[in-house]
């Protein structure tokens, strides 16, 4: 028989009996008798946290086919640091890529090359960059794709986007500028693929050097908890390193069960759980392709059809007051909306009633709004990269104001301004404001947009400069 441990250690709420009432009420005992801390003896175990920990990892490597994965507690944002941070010489960084890629970048040694993104017009959505782009930047920018110069460049790609589009993985990554650099691949929104031969391959199958990905937004895990796989021995103990540095001390023993016990179900029953999510998000594809004035992303265009990226713009409404409509009028809540377009993401957590009021509520919304005009957008190019006159590093420590955005034509940005959705930046730290920005910036205020980075209604820019 176990003895009862009287704790004397951290946390402070001692398993449960120093926390509040009302939290206690809330979330229930179970939660703060589970919220231990990692020093804690395990007679069974010999006291090893560091022993059971990689123990877990080593089962979720198995089942992603990674040689190694590293449990993360600060979702997948620390993966990306982690992997960013090490790295030497170049990378090539589409700019439809998620902030915490440039935010990685910003205390990382790695010079980042950036690379414009492509729309799909009719749809007003950033497209993955294809091999031809690559080659194209590589000219531009005389990349060298001599083995022999040796300059080490690196990739990282957003795989799949938020709207379930991929870039070809396996020739990008084929492209011989590579060959002394990594391929990084920042799998967020994917963790699902490697349950089912119905969506594309996943990243590690691939090829990828490092993968993260966020167990919470596809797998069932909770917030914040995620999974970095490595399948490039020579850099996995430089990531390892750097996620030493970056993250907690005292991990949450709740997040990593979860995470453990996430891996084991989905090593149980993942396969049949991702294809029924499938199966439920084709269903409801045909249904709603069935409506008048509903269009459905076409599915030669989206690798990953459980992301329903729907436009109801035929009659008269853009994504962004679609999104409200449903959120006021039918308590549903989709994951974004854009210029046209809403994205309903279809996981292992819904169910046939899920989707009929999904449906339902789409049905009702057309047959209200069916008079209506169609709606479009004044400019349709998205503005050029502007020039960067400062590192993303030297940008962060440089004294900054806030200036009005009338005044900040010129002006070298101190700040990320980010329409989002869908999330490509206008401009990030260090670069100047051009006019073409600014005119940008109008259109998507205009059209409800929400502008990432601005402050009190104005815009960080560098002092004096
Ligand atoms: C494409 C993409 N990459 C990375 C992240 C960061 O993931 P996490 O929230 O797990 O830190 C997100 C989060 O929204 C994302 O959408």
């Amino acid at each position: 028989m176990k003895a009862e441990i009287i704790p004397f250690h951290t946390p402070g709420h001692k398993l449960g009996s120093g926390v509040f009432s009302s939290l206690k009420e809330t979330f229930g005992d179970t939660l703060f008798r589970l919220d231990s801390s990692d020093e804690v003896m395990d007679f069974e175990r010999n006291n090893s946290f560091e022993l059971v920990l990689s123990e877990a990892e080593k089962l979720a490597a198995e089942l992603f086919g990674a040689n190694d994965t590293l449990f993360l507690v600060n979702g997948t944002t620390s993966g990306i640091h982690s992997m960013l941070k090490p790295l030497q010489g170049k990378i090539i960084v589409p700019r439809f890529s998620h902030v915490s890629v440039y935010t990685g970048l910003t205390f990382a040694a790695v010079e980042p090359i950036f690379m414009p993104t492509e729309f799909d017009l009719t749809w007003m959505i950033p497209k993955p960059p294809t091999v031809e782009e690559f080659n194209r930047l590589i000219l531009a920018k005389n990349l060298s794709t001599n083995e022999n110069k040796k300059e080490t460049i690196s990739t990282i790609l957003t795989y799949p986007t938020y709207y379930g589009q991929i870039p070809n993985l396996k020739q990008i990554s084929n492209l011989t500028i590579f060959n002394n650099g990594l391929i990084l691949v920042d799998e967020a929104h994917g963790g699902h693929f490697h349950f089912s031969k119905l969506l594309p391959e996943s990243a590690i199958a691939l090829g990828a050097d490092f993968v993260a990905q966020s167990t919470h937004k596809y797998l069932g895990s909770l917030t914040q908890t995620s999974m970095l796989h490595c399948n490039n021995k020579d850099w996995t103990p430089a990531v390892r390193k750097t996620l030493q540095h970056i993250q907690t001390t005292s991990p949450s023993l709740i997040f990593l069960a979860i995470l453990d016990e996430t891996r084991r179900q989905l090593a149980i029953h993942g396969n049949s759980l991702v294809e029924k999510a499938i199966e439920l998000a084709e269903s409801a594809r045909a249904r709603l392709e069935k409506i008048p004035g509903v269009e459905v992303l076409h599915r030669e265009a989206q690798h990953d059809p459980t992301k329903l990226v729907i436009s109801m713009k035929k009659v008269g409404l853009r994504g962004f007051e679609l999104e409200d409509l449903l959120r006021k009028q039918y308590g549903i809540q989709v994951e974004m909306s854009d210029y046209f377009s809403i994205v309903a993401l279809i996981t292992i957590g819904d169910s046939e009633q899920s989707i009929d009021r999904l449906l339902f509520a789409i049905k009702d919304i057309a047959n209200k709004y069916r008079t209506q005009n169609e709606v479009c957008l004044d400019i349709l190019t998205y503005p050029e990269i502007s020039p960067g006159v400062m590192t993303l590093r030297e940008a962060f420590y440089a004294e900054t104001e806030l200036v009005a955005l009338t005044e900040c034509q010129n002006r070298v940005s101190a700040g990320y301004l980010i329409p989002y959705p869908p999330g490509v930046p206008l401009v990030i730290p260090g670069e100047i404001i051009t006019s073409d920005v600014i005119e940008w910036l109008h259109v998507a205020i205009k059209y409800g947009c929400e502008i990432r980075g601005f402050s009190e209604g104005k815009i960080a820019v560098i002092k004096d400069i």
